[in-house]
């Protein structure tokens, strides 16, 4: 089932047609869909119902970081979902959404004193920790307040995902856990630590993975490390697998599916007897949105065509930054087709969406979309050429909300100040 379609020769989003979002809104704009990001949620539940020995199933806490909007995460919470969070800031969004505490699990290799101290007040879940001396820290803001740190290790698993280099987290050079080797000399260190509870370990090696087997190799790790902890009179209750799925950008592009990806992480982690937590980002908001955009101008190029679109760099970094595709089809489309090189307004070549790509035909003031952009879409923005931030809607049904509104450039300025003494 798809909420992204034609009907009457017009795209809608579930029963909206996009022009009106444009109308109404504006472009560039995000658009999600309520139906389809529950729909993700159920799927990828339903993959992994069963599995990590709790009556209540595994913890499945969204990765804030692929859309840290707050009606996305507001949908996700209603659906049972807690959060992954990187920084006090997605902790904050987490909490405000009404995701309970204990569901938020703290990731990340920069955490500050005030941001552990934030999380210890906010009492969320978990921390997972990816360093000893991270822990070190905790550990004494802990004990000063007399209370204690639930914690999971994470693990560097040294395990080559097979993605994009910039978004690979589980190799040994990489900044991320500690080396797997290296792990139960760790744990035992910081267990030994008053304010640490240290209940489980922690993983995640990478995103956009289209092959199951290097998951399978870092979780058999886990396993065995699992069991080595144990051996050592350690308690492990808790298992975090991290997210990384992969989701077709391109028609034949063919990840493995929640289900397969369920299939494999039960028969691995058979056995284990503890609580699973899961941190799915992509695969949730991938595909549940667009990035709607309007046509400045068609101009002549040497080859082929320019279609300098209002959207740009700074509000889809994804193709800048890894060379990402994103498929982009006219809202209105006729059956025309074109060879164009897709561009932004911004003043530099990398400001580039596609090259040479076959496109339905289209011309000054047409509307057309980015797809799946629900993920690392809008909240990699930035206001570079000072273009103000990019709005965001969400559609439900025959509705639609602005969620986001349009930060104007202007805003921007409103927050410089020129010093005395330059006026
Ligand atoms: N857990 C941790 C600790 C992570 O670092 C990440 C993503 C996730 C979970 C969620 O991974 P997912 O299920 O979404 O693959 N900006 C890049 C992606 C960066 C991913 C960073 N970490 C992009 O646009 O492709």
């Amino acid at each position: 089932m798809n909420h992204f379609h034609l009907r009457d020769g017009v795209m809608h989003v579930e029963n909206v047609p996009l022009p009106a979002i444009a109308e109404a809104v504006g472009t560039p704009v995000y658009v999600y869909s309520r139906a389809t990001l529950e729909r993700h949620a159920q799927v990828f539940a339903e993959a992994l119902a069963g599995l990590g020995g709790d009556a209540d199933g595994p913890l499945l806490a969204f990765a804030v970081k692929a859309n840290p909007n707050l009606a996305v995460l507001k949908v996700l919470q209603r659906q049972g979902y807690g959060a992954d969070v990187v920084s006090s800031g997605e902790m904050r969004r987490a909490l405000a959404a009404g995701m309970a505490p204990e569901k938020i699990v703290f990731s990340g290799v920069g955490k500050t004193a005030a941001e552990l101290d934030e999380a210890l007040d906010a009492e969320i879940g978990q921390f997972n920790l990816e360093s000893e001396e991270e822990g070190i820290e905790l550990s004494a803001i802990a004990a000063a307040r007399g209370v204690e740190a639930r914690c999971a290790l994470r693990v560097n698993p040294d395990v080559d995902a097979g993605t994009h280099d910039k978004i690979s987290t589980g190799k040994a050079d990489n900044k991320f856990g500690v080396p797997i080797g290296e792990a139960p000399a760790i744990f035992a260190r910081l267990a030994a630590l008053p304010g640490l509870r240290l209940r489980g370990v922690a993983l995640h090696i990478g995103s956009q993975l289209f092959e199951l087997a290097p998951l399978e190799r870092a979780f058999e790790k886990l396993g065995r490390l699992i069991a080595d902890l144990r051996e050592a009179g350690h308690a492990i209750t808790h298992a975090d697998l991290g997210g990384g799925l992969g989701v077709p950008y391109k028609p034949e592009d063919a990840p493995p599916s929640p289900a397969e990806y369920g299939a494999m992480v039960a028969r691995v982690t058979r056995g284990w007897d503890v609580r699973l937590v899961f941190e799915p980002g992509r695969v949730i908001a991938g595909n549940a949105g667009v990035l709607l955009t309007r046509v400045i101008r068609v101009k002549r190029g040497v080859a082929d065509p320019f279609v300098v679109v209002d959207a740009a760099m700074n509000d889809l970094a994804r193709p800048a930054m890894y060379g990402a595709w994103h498929d982009f089809a006219a809202v209105t489309p006729g059956d025309d087709r074109m060879r164009a090189n897709i561009v932004g307004p911004i003043c530099e070549t990398g400001d580039t969406f596609a090259t040479g790509r076959e496109i339905e035909r289209v011309g000054s003031g047409d509307l057309a979309v980015f797809r799946t952009a629900g993920a690392y879409g809008a909240t990699m923005a930035s206001s570079y050429n000072s273009r103000g931030f990019v709005a965001e809607v969400l559609v439900d049904g025959d509705r639609f909300a602005t969620v986001t509104e349009r930060v104007p450039a202007d805003a921007m300025m409103g927050a410089e100040r020129v010093p005395d003494w330059l006026a």
